[in-house]
């Protein structure tokens, strides 16, 4: 796994060298430090043969020469290097190396690339008992390298390589107090304040929803609080807050959910979680100007003897009452508890992620979150700019009035299920009952995990939502 970037003297003889090379553009291959007749071959092999790889090997010399695939649209450009940058990862893994060789000018298909390779480097390998040891250090020998934003690439992947491990870790180890350990000890390794809200604090403060999940667990709940204040040139007066799901297992309560399929994959219900608490890190690394802030509530779902049940009706801090009709839509429930603590900041803009509905993986997969709110178009559309940047795509769904008919009870203000169609949205519909501020609801359920690694998103948790708000925040800073 890369965490660490070296910059290193372009080769004399690439003959004499093994690793990878990037090639962003065919006027390059003159730059290369090789004879005419291995350029020309090179030029023919990538530009007229149109090969994407070509391999150099003999025992001095193991070089993958990569180009990739072209796009007009500019964000498949970028998208395209990092899938090149991930194939740059496997040779390299391959051969036991870790240098890489770059003699073109573009330094954001460069910087892509480099992204890629990283990323596509993580693994999740604490619990394998034959751990595969390897250089954790990038080489990077370009006469580019001094000009790029090498180590803000670096604070992103590193950050994206925290909140993966989070969602990663199964229950057994990270239950809703060890999250509240973890976003601890990460607020002092990176540089922000932290707070951990135990039970009877969230008892006090009328947290209803985290008590009503929690009330079938074994282990009780935790409201965290992450808080990074810039240091100087405080952009915008008022927070920005983002909130993340945090349910660290999801077995859907008294509502079981069938197992094995709907269940197996139900650690990764804390991935909103994951995606706050590395954003924030990513933010404090960075020292961006401006004051964010993380709430997290944090609890495990499952049956249990005093476990919450269908037809319970439970009392919100801001005096709504709702009628739980299904203990498997509890994500909702536990987000109103801090959308509702979100307002004490006075926030300019909350961000909630939640791997929330079924509904929304459906709708667009793996490829896409679903995201919809009441927030400024500008704000908006940053957001989709953003997303577009880092290829975390956002698709934009309504709130219009006529679906939140569906969450009506004959006995509370609201039910917190909606009906057979548009799950995604009346999810949204439900949140929207609880804000009183600019606010915008990201539904990660379908990128936020992926059973099988592809590219420079690897197996398990992707870490889906960090480059989007880092990014986001950093344009809106600028
Ligand atoms: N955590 C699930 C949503 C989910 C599903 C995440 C698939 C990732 C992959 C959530 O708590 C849930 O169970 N939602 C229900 C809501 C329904 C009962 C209204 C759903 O989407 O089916
Ligand atoms: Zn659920
Ligand atoms: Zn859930």
């Amino acid at each position: 796994m890369l965490t660490a970037i070296r910059l290193l003297d372009s080769p004399k003889n690439l003959l004499s060298t093994t690793g990878v090379v990037f090639i962003s553009h065919e006027d390059e291959i003159q730059n290369f430090p090789l004879g005419d007749d291995k350029k020309i071959f090179i030029k023919q092999e990538l530009f007229e043969n149109k090969k994407r790889e070509l391999l150099f090997a003999d025992d001095k010399c193991k070089l993958l020469f990569i180009r990739p695939k072209r796009h007009e649209e500019g964000a498949y450009k970028l998208e395209l290097a990092r899938k090149s940058g991930a194939k740059g990862w496997a040779f390299l893994k391959d051969i036991g190396q870790t240098n890489l060789y770059y003699f073109g000018k573009s330094e954001k298909l460069f910087l892509a690339f480099v992204e890629g390779l990283v990323l596509a480097s993580y693994q999740f390998d604490k619990y394998k008992s034959d751990k595969k040891k390897s250089n954790n250090t990038l080489g990077i020998h370009s006469p580019i390298s001094e000009d790029c934003n090498l180590e803000e690439l670096l604070h992103l992947t590193i950050a994206t390589f925290e909140a993966r491990n989070l969602v990663n870790e199964p229950v057994i180890y990270l239950n809703a107090l060890k999250l509240g350990e973890e976003i601890k000890r990460l607020g002092e390794k990176y540089g922000f304040e932290t707070e951990v809200l135990d039970r009877s604090q969230i008892n006090s403060l009328k947290m209803a929803g985290l008590m009503a999940v929690n009330a079938g667990s074994e282990i009780p709940p935790t409201f965290s609080i992450l808080h990074y204040k810039p240091k100087t040139g405080r952009k915008f007066k008022k927070p920005i807050v983002l909130v993340g799901k945090g349910v660290v297992y999801d077995t859907g309560g008294l509502s079981l959910k069938p197992t094995p399929n709907a269940m197996d994959f139900m650690k990764a219900d804390m991935a909103g979680a994951a995606a706050v608490i590395g954003a924030i890190c990513a933010v404090a690394q960075l020292k961006l100007p401006m004051e964010v802030i993380g709430l997290i509530p944090a609890t495990d779902n499952r049956p249990g003897f005093n476990a919450v049940t269908p037809g319970d009706i439970i009392t919100f801090a801001n005096g709504k009452t709702v009628e739980i009709l299904n203990t498997d839509a509890e994500g909702r429930l536990i987000l109103a508890d801090a959308l509702i603590y979100a307002q004490k900041y006075d926030p300019k803009l909350v961000i909630d992620l939640a791997t929330l509905t079924g509904s929304a993986a459906g709708a667009l997969g793996k490829e896409g979150a679903v995201m919809m709110g009441k927030a400024y178009d500008e704000e908006k559309s940053f957001l989709k700019i953003a997303s577009q940047e880092v290829f975390e795509r956002l698709v934009e769904f309504p709130l219009w009035e006529e679906y939140g008919k569906q969450l009506k009870s004959s006995v509370a203000d609201i039910t917190n299920l909606g009906g057979p169609t548009a799950g995604a949205i009346t999810a949204g519909k439900f949140l929207e009952h609880f804000i009183d501020y600019n606010w915008v609801h990201i539904d990660i359920a379908g990128p936020a995990f992926i059973k099988s690694g592809e590219d420079y998103r690897t197996t398990g948790g992707t870490g889906f939502g960090v480059r989007l708000i880092t990014q986001f925040l950093k344009n809106i800073s600028n």
